[in-house]
């Protein structure tokens, strides 16, 4: 997938160590947190968004680092703006004490809180949003106490469009479009073409440079579905830009999102972090493996993991799967930024662009765990072995290894030369391999 690191884009990797470098490490590791809308979707209002927060801390999530408890979509007036301030109207059936009502009550528990809105006239469900008012809304959402902005792509007016088009691989079904490449596109940019100039990035950067200017820190989440090739202008942005379409809870759309999130992980470091959108798990039918495939895929890629199922409703064997405390030490490393990558495809040659088989052997450095992360994923439909080849994983040249079973915390003991395992359709082994022996 040589075309996914062109040399244009190592270029801008370079030029984009220009970070959104906030106070007291706001934004510098992937956030953890949850959201409505996998949830509820527009079904919000302040007695489920107290319950979720409340449910937090009595679930032990709080005390696992989730802290940002996020409003998504439909919280406001649909209407229109107040007509003399121009500000956002909170839809006051849905919140009787305003968004810093319910804030204020989310401070209290000792959780922060995140709001959303569009860097276009309207939102994706048909609210007012942002363009053209950063300033002010940013400022609003200062006032209400805000910790950070979910900050999406729908309503982008016509004189905004970019001049050229672009397409993020997986947005249709990844299936239609062989080896990552997109069909032939209307307008393609030229070769040389440094997207961070575009109108998609100054849409992103208006309400970046008007959250820099107010007196409060908010982390700012870019939610532009991967478009206008935001990994090479996204660090310098926000603190986590989304790298595909929406997510949805299906094995084969999980599947899509870690396949295509895969072949951009090199962009994961301290203060800016890919992210194949919000957690599904606990959703639709997933099963006990496809769940926590899900979070360790996630997890090892250092996204964002923020939780989307209704906490009063969400099963023991779910709850324990978001508090893993291995992958959660992983993905929370204090001195490594990088996140996991694969090092080998396994059901594909090395770096096929399969929407239905992501790449199945990860590895990634942490020095939280003291060793190195190994996943392997079975992403067949029926039981197959898996074998992690200590040879064959990054910085381990030795023969045997202290090997820890992340699901179970088992310690396997000294391993020589390799671990195999059978795994269930969809499952991965997760394993600390730490000390060698
Ligand atoms: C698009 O039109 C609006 C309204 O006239 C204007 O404020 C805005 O600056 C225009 N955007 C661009 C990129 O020209
Ligand atoms: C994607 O397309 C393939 C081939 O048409 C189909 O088999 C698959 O179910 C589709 N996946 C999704 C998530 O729609
Ligand atoms: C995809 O890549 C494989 C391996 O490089 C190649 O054999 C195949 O022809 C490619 N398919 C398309 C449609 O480009
Ligand atoms: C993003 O910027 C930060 C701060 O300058 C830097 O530490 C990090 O390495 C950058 N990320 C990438 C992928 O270059
Ligand atoms: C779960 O399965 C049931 C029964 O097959 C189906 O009706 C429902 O739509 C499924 N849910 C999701 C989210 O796919």
């Amino acid at each position: 997938m040589a075309s996914y690191l062109s040399a244009t884009a190592v270029l801008s990797l370079l030029a984009q160590a220009n970070a959104l470098v906030r106070p007291d490490g706001v934004g510098r590791l992937p956030a953890l947190g949850w959201n409505t809308w996998n949830a509820f979707n527009c079904d919000i209002d302040a007695s489920k968004i107290l319950t979720a927060a409340e449910q937090t801390i009595s679930l032990g999530l709080k005390d696992a680092g989730y802290e940002y408890i996020n409003i998504d979509d439909c919280w406001s007036v649909k209407s229109g703006r107040d007509p003399n301030t121009k500000r956002i109207i909170p839809d006051s059936t849905k919140f009787p004490d305003g968004i810093s009502g319910i804030a204020s009550q989310i401070h209290d528990l000792g959780l922060k809180v995140g709001i959303y809105s569009s860097a276009g006239t309207e939102t994706c469900a048909g609210y007012p949003a942002s363009l053209g008012y950063e300033k002010i809304d940013a400022e609003t959402f200062a006032e209400w106490g805000i910790d950070y902005l979910k900050y999406d792509n729908c309503g982008v007016p016509s004189n905004w469009t970019d001049a050229y088009t672009d397409c993020v691989p997986d947005t249709t079904n990844g299936s239609n479009f062989p080896n990552g490449t997109c069909p032939d596109l209307t307008n393609p940019a030229p070769a040389e073409y440094d997207w961070s100039t575009s109108k998609t990035a100054k849409r992103f950067e208006a309400m970046r440079d008007a959250l820099l200017n107010v007196d409060r820190t908010i982390l700012y989440s870019l939610c532009e579905w991967g478009q206008a090739d935001v990994n090479t202008w996204g660090n310098a942005t926000g603190n986590s830009w989304r790298t595909t379409g929406d997510i949805t809870p299906h094995w084969e759309r999980i599947a899509e999102i870690a396949n295509q999130n895969s072949f951009y992980i090199t962009y994961a470091d301290f203060w800016g972090y890919p992210d194949p959108d919000m957690l599904e798990v606990g959703n639709g039918n997933l099963t006990l493996e496809e769940n926590r495939a899900h979070f360790a895929l996630w997890a090892a890629m250092k996204s964002p993991l923020i939780i989307g199922t209704p906490l009063d409703s969400i099963k023991e064997e779910h709850v324990s799967i978001l508090k893993n405390k291995y992958l959660l030490a992983f993905h929370q490393d204090p001195v490594v930024g990088r996140a996991a990558s694969p090092y080998k495809w396994g059901y594909n040659p090395d770096w096929t662009f399969d929407p239905a088989h992501p790449a199945e052997y990860w590895s990634g450095a942490s020095s939280a765990l003291g060793g190195t992360l190994v996943l392997m994923l079975n992403s067949e439909g029926s039981k197959k072995t898996r074998t992690a080849v200590w040879s064959e994983v990054p910085g381990l040249g030795g023969n045997g290894y202290r090997v820890t079973d992340v699901w179970t915390g088992e310690d396997l003991g000294c391993v020589e030369k390799e671990y195999s395992v059978e795994l269930q359709s969809h499952d991965v082994a997760a394993l600390v391999v730490g000390e060698s022996c």
